[in-house]
């Protein structure tokens, strides 16, 4: 109860210099997962976390998950999973806490204004990479459990914890860890998942997220030259692959971003009355969204549209091209292979293996039709399924609740764009439901330059995970 926590939030306050180092001796260490030269990085973060987790009268272990095969077909080891545990009372419920120790790239020179791995407090706020996404969140969990502890105060639900460090790229390995650890028995108990890794609508007021779009990514390769070639010398007499490769991908989408690929939006779900109802009755400035991203104009500025556009339809991004040039100035050359990237988003009813083979069957009749002398070749990644919950269920009273102590205002419910690859996993192995409880604002630009987070969401953010966790007992 609020009233009971009062002391809790006068030392979570008091002790904020304290947790802002911690913090930072966290974003120090470079855990980007998509680099196999950051590998070992990755596993430090893991065992640093263990040990800090350990601390606070957890019992914790790692789980290795073998190794991943890279596109070139090189081998390297995946970092472990950090499993943990914290209270076996048989009488009480179980939550797991789920989140990630894995970062997305990040280079000053991509248009930081501070180091990305140092991080630095300015403004009110936490500057560095993975502040936001997911290293705050996570610590604010494991500074929650500490304080509630130092105050003697029990906890009314047992804990276990699945800090994973290979979300940024698809989680690969987690789903196989959590059917064995279904099959012996680990998540028999667990009642509750909760996930802070996302953010609020706004930048004032707090959320929950009741769904996330899923992911399904494609790298197109277009090559048939035996090495680059000078444009001068060879350019009128060969087949360019960047050309081809312009002509695909020019044609996944339209300017209003409707994805051209046929059969895509047959599998989307209708829209029903009461989600319509919804959507009216949140709270979202469009101009103010528009103003923040920096765009002139939106395909579309009506307010349902636009959430719906962002949360409910599937939406197709072009992400980038491998082997073209891209650095300053001109360099007179035909490239000899390249590859484009490019993703959906999905949501429900679409199934990622029926999209893979719409989009490969689209891709197949264009470069039919393109009548070119190169080789094209689709690569299709490891994708992740959407994930929607109702609403009405205890475990979002329970943080709703908790919210309202923290925050005195009531949540807006809302849905998410982005994905967390193994949301569902947790759903369908434990058979219950699964929470996003997000602590941060909407401007935190994770995996963009200057990643950030609100000085006082970090700190805020412990108070409410902490009040979660005791709202769970009631
Ligand atoms: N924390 C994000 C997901 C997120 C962002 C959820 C904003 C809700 C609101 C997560 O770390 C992420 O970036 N996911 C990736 C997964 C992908 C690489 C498989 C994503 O959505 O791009
Ligand atoms: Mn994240
Ligand atoms: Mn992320």
């Amino acid at each position: 109860m609020s009233a009971d926590l009062k002391p809790v939030y006068e030392t979570i306050d008091k002790r904020r210099n304290e947790w802002i180092q911690i913090l930072k001796e966290s974003i120090a260490i470079e855990s980007v997962s998509s680099d196999p030269a950051r590998r070992g990085d990755v596993r430090r973060m893991v065992e640093w976390t263990m040990a800090y987790l350990s601390k606070q009268g957890a019992k914790c272990w790692l789980e290795e998950l073998g190794e991943q095969t890279l596109h070139d077909g090189k081998k390297l080891p995946l970092p472990p999973c950090l499993l943990g545990e914290l209270g076996h009372d048989p009488k009480k419920k179980t939550v797991l806490l789920y989140g990630h120790l894995d970062v997305q790239p990040a280079r000053k020179e991509d248009g930081w204004n501070t180091e990305p791995f140092l991080m630095v407090e300015s403004d009110g706020k936490l500057w560095g990479r993975g502040t936001s996404d997911d290293k705050g969140p996570v610590l604010s969990w494991i500074h929650a459990i500490q304080v509630l502890n130092e105050h003697k105060i029990e906890i009314p639900v047992n804990i276990k914890f699945c800090f994973e460090a290979m979300e940024e790229s698809g989680s690969e390995g987690l789903t196989e860890l959590l059917q064995r650890k279904k099959a012996d028995g680990w998540l028999a108990d667990v009642e509750y998942t909760c996930i802070s890794d996302s953010y609020w609508l706004g930048t004032e007021k707090p959320c929950l997220s009741y769904g996330l779009r899923g992911i399904c990514s494609y790298h197109v390769e277009v090559s048939g030259l035996q090495q680059d070639l000078h444009s001068g010398v060879y350019g009128g007499s060969v087949y360019e692959p960047l050309n081809d490769l312009f002509y695909l991908m020019s044609q996944l989408m339209d300017v209003n971003g409707k994805i051209l690929i046929p059969g895509i939006m047959d599998q989307v779900a209708e829209v029903t009355q009461i989600e319509k109802e919804a959507y009216e009755k949140i709270d979202f400035d469009v101009k103010e969204y528009r103003e923040s991203v920096g765009a002139a104009k939106l395909p579309s500025e009506h307010k349902e549209t636009l959430l719906m556009n962002r949360w409910r339809f599937p939406s197709l991004s072009v992400h980038g091209v491998e082997g073209a040039f891209s650095d300053p100035g001109d360099k007179t050359v035909i490239p000899s292979k390249v590859s484009g990237k490019f993703s959906i988003r999905v949501v429900p009813n679409m199934e990622p293996e029926k999209i893979n083979s719409l989009v490969a069957k689209y891709l197949n009749e264009l470069w039919e039709k393109r009548g070119s002398g190169n080789k094209m070749k689709l690569i299709t990644n490891q994708g992740s399924v959407p994930w929607v919950h109702p609403i009405d269920h205890p475990h979002f009273k329970a943080a709703s609740r908790a919210v309202k102590k923290v925050y005195n205002v009531e949540p807006d419910f809302i849905r998410e764009g982005c994905s967390i690859p193994i949301t569902l996993t947790f759903q369908e192995l434990t058979g219950h439901s699964v929470i996003l409880l997000p602590t941060n604002a909407s401007d935190s630009m994770a995996h963009s330059q200057n990643e950030k987070m609100r000085t006082h969401c970090y700190i805020d953010g412990i108070k409410l995970l902490a009040t979660y966790l005791m709202e769970l007992g009631h």
